[in-house]
């Protein structure tokens, strides 16, 4: 186990924030001895820290899962069950299964982040849902005291939700088991998908065409500091959806299973007028704004505290609560 002290947390929003302690867990079992040893303190853990804004400069203690492997674990007629430790590098990890044969991951190919975060907020895009590659999570639970493992109905994942976001703290995730499909079949619902292949895609053509798509879409954190997706998609009643249809017709809609409609934040962003809009912060040291090319990324453009990254997120919150009547969530976790 490594102890630091005094660490600056790396996030993607490259917000200024100090960890008191920080400690990366390299094994399974440092974890009861050191939690017996924080006792009733409180503590944050950090994954690759792409979905993270730190609204103060300092916290206490800082946990990091930095457990590293991947295994087969069993090749069965239906699916390559594969092992991942929580601390490896989700992309690095997409590529490493795919190099193997074992396709299902490709069109979430390019998220930032570690293993371990990935069901914390079922990461998806481009139609696929982490859960839908989910055999089971293996996790510390610091209720019961000892390690457990989640099948991934236990897990009870949803849009951008899990068991283990709405319990914080109780689940520290040490690793994932994926079951990639055999026979594998490409997953090509979405539109801009779609229309890239005259033929049957390979996966990892597959893989090289969502880079492609975030590459142009995204801004790369590492020259632009962001976490992704700001908001979720807002879910409404399909009443609501109609009415909104009726005032805009180009407003996106996505009819979901239970009879809700899933709307477009960023299109409902964008028309509010904030895409590409940039505020100075920080007695004029510091900007943050939303990307010019998509409109629930918010950006911290240098100088800025969170402080300033909440209020941005909060005048647009108010504004699309303005101007559409709908309710905006953050998808984004607040320290
Ligand atoms: N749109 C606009 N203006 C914008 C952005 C989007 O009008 O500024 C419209 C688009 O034209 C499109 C619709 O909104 O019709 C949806 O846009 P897009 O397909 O880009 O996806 P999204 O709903 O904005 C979600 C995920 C992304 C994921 C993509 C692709 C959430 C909150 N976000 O974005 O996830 O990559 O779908 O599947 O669900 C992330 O979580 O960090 C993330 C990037």
């Amino acid at each position: 186990m490594l102890t630091k002290l005094n660490t600056p947390l790396k996030t993607t929003l490259a917000l200024p924030c100090v960890a008191d302690r920080a400690y990366v867990v390299e094994t399974i079992d440092e974890l009861p001895q050191l939690l017996a040893q924080l006792g009733n303190d409180s503590f944050h853990v950090l994954g690759g820290g792409s979905n993270i804004l730190c609204s103060t400069t300092r916290v206490q203690t800082m946990l990091q899962i930095g457990i590293k492997g991947i295994q087969l674990l069993q090749t069965t007629q239906q699916a390559y069950l594969v092992q991942v430790g929580a601390g490896e590098n989700w992309h690095d990890t997409v590529l490493y299964t795919l190099a193997q044969g074992w396709a299902g991951l490709e069109n979430l190919a390019l998220i930032p982040g570690w293993v371990g975060a990935a069901p914390v907020q079922n990461i998806g895009a481009y139609g696929v849902e982490l859960c839908d590659r989910v055999h089971s999570v293996k996790a510390w639970d610091t209720v019961e005291k000892k390690a457990v493992s989640l099948s991934a109905e236990q897990c009870q994942f949803a849009y951008r939700d899990s068991v283990f976001k709405q319990n914080k703290g109780r689940y520290l995730i040490t690793h994932v088991t994926f079951s990639l499909p055999r026979p594998w079949t490409p997953v090509l619902r979405y539109g801009e998908l779609t229309g890239q292949f005259s033929h049957t895609p390979s996966a990892i053509e597959i893989c090289n065409a969502v880079i492609q798509i975030r590459q142009r879409k995204l801004p790369d954190p590492n020259v632009i500091a962001n976490a992704g997706s700001f908001f979720k998609n807002p879910l409404v009643t399909a009443e609501k959806a109609q009415a909104l249809k009726n005032l805009y017709a180009a407003l996106p809609c996505y009819d979901q299973p239970d009879g809700q409609v899933k709307l477009a934040v960023g299109w409902l962003i964008e028309h509010a007028g904030w895409k590409g809009y940039t505020r100075t912060v920080a007695n004029g040291q510091g900007q943050v704004g939303v990307h010019s090319a998509q409109a629930l990324v918010l950006v911290h453009l240098g100088g800025a505290q969170g402080a300033d990254l909440l209020q941005l997120a909060s005048d647009i919150q108010a504004d699309v609560l303005a101007k559409f009547g709908v309710v905006l969530e953050r998808e984004v976790n607040v320290w």
